[in-house]
């Protein structure tokens, strides 16, 4: 006998977990997975959904998103964002913080809470801004419910400040104590400012100085630099947004020390190139730049063995207008990848690239643990959210920039060929996309998922030596 009636039964897809696919169903109630199994062990259900054929993966989480909200509505909303995000099979974001004002506050904290909670269609997680003139906000950051910190060690769209080594240490000594993870735009400020002055004092201003003035020198002395302090401090780091096969040595070297450091790239530097940027002038520009090919094949190499972690898209939108602009310094750098990122690299695992295992270790598995949010987000396990991407492996589609559902309109991608397809999308147990239709109704059902979150207890090293400790026995 059973006693207990499941909200919905989605009945004989193909479930994907890191280790395995196995035939399955998976009953839901609550908007938590209650069973996965057979379809005869299944218990009653209110509906069910027929997923014969197709694939059943935990939600993407994309941890690197930039929505624009509050700021930039004509390039991008909560709504508009988080539509894009559950056309992509991703069930839950975080959303960076260079939108207007930064999110540098507990009260701007809470006010973007409050917008992303009206609109947004799937889950959310903010980050705070970390640089020298918010040091002093982390603890109030922490308790109005970051996901994690941002510091941006080099310049890029936003102008937010960098700080300076001296200041980046302190950041990463005050947040260490907290246990949170700090993302990082690993660039070096320095040598890009001096080379940009330069290029833009002689005049250059094609699209191939924008590459120039971020030699990949420039982020492996970042990322180098971070992972010292890193070690130092005990703070945990996620280098966002690897573009270059020189970042791989210091961060497994680190890694091999002992370091919490995690690795992120997107897809634009797995699939394009140096080779692309006259198909696409301007469109493609973004920091850090899409880099010569020989860069592409040792990036998979690295996600695949494990040294990258995650695959996430930087999702950064920007208007036409904006990104076509003929002198390079004036175009805004990114643009969207939150709706593409799962049909692309559905598309590597079709061409045996990697297997569908892979894709859900590097793009829900991997996020959940390094963020603290595993096994209820990032898992189809009993308890877990119903977070879902149905996808249909089959399923050929040309992705075309006037159909997507982000306000940007442009990207690199534009007219590429993928196979395999999110055909609907599930947030705790609601279709929030439905044969490739949004659900508009659940426009505020996407939840801030800081309330979740359980980092590890913190490992605070050489706490002796930090400037709080030191200013605190002296007065
Ligand atoms: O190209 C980029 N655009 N890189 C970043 O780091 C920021 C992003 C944006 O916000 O537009
Ligand atoms: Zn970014």
């Amino acid at each position: 006998m059973n006693a207990v009636t499941a909200d919905l039964v989605i009945r004989n897809g193909k479930v994907v977990s890191p280790d395995a696919v196995i035939e399955a169903s998976i009953a839901i109630k609550d908007g938590r997975i209650l069973a996965i199994g057979a379809d005869s062990a299944m218990p009653p259900a209110k509906e069910t959904f027929d997923a014969t054929g197709l694939h059943i993966l935990p939600g993407a989480i994309d941890d690197h998103v930039h929505f624009r909200d509050p700021g930039y509505p004509h390039k991008e909303d909560w709504e508009s964002g988080t539509a894009a995000a559950a056309f992509g099979g991703v069930t839950c974001v975080f959303d960076m913080p260079n939108t207007i004002p930064p999110t540098g506050t507990a009260e701007i904290l809470a006010a973007k809470h409050e917008i992303a909670a009206a609109k947004a269609h799937i889950d959310f997680g903010l980050y705070g801004l970390l640089g020298d003139d918010t040091i002093a906000n982390v603890p109030a950051l922490v308790d109005g419910g970051v996901i994690g910190f941002k510091l941006y060690m080099g310049n890029t769209f936003g102008k937010i400040p960098s700080p300076d080594t001296g200041a980046t240490l302190e950041c990463f000594e005050v947040v260490a104590a907290t246990g949170k993870r700090i993302s990082l735009h690993a660039e070096n400020n320095d040598i890009m400012e001096r080379r940009q002055k330069r290029l833009m004092a002689a005049g250059i201003r094609d699209q191939f100085a924008h590459l120039a003035a971020r030699p990949p020198v420039v982020a492996v002395e970042a990322v180098s630099r971070a992972a010292i302090l890193a070690e130092w401090t005990g703070a945990r780091i996620h280098v966002l947004h690897i573009s270059t096969a020189d970042e791989l040595r210091p961060l497994r070297e680190a890694k091999a020390r002992g370091v919490d450091i995690t690795g992120e790239t997107c897809p634009h530097y797995l699939m394009l190139s140096t080779e692309d940027y006259t198909r696409v002038p301007g469109v493609i520009a973004v920091n850090p730049p899409v880099r010569e090919k020989h860069n592409q094949e040792p990036i998979w190499q690295a996600l695949l063995d494990g040294s990258i972690d995650v695959i996430a898209t930087d999702h950064a939108p920007h208007t036409p207008e904006e990104k076509t602009r003929n002198d390079i310094w004036t175009v805004d750098c990114g643009f969207p990848g939150v709706e593409t990122q799962m049909p692309l690299m559905l598309t590597e695992v079709n061409a045996g690239r990697m297997t569908i295992c892979d894709y859900v270790r590097m793009s829900a598995y991997n996020p959940a643990r390094i963020w603290g949010l595993y096994p209820r987000k990032g898992a189809l396990l009993p308890g877990s959210d119903a977070d879902i991407a149905i996808v249909d492996l089959s399923r050929t589609h040309a992705i075309r920039d006037a159909e997507t559902q982000s306000r940007s309109k442009i990207s690199p991608w534009d007219g590429r060929a993928v196979k395999g397809l999110p055909i609907h999308t599930l947030v705790r147990g609601r279709f929030v996309m439905k044969d490739r239709t949004l659900v508009t109704e659940t426009k505020g059902w996407g939840r801030s998922v800081h309330t979740i979150q359980k980092m590890p207890k913190p490992t605070v090293r050489h706490a002796e030596h930090s400037m709080q400790s030191i200013t605190n026995a002296r007065s």
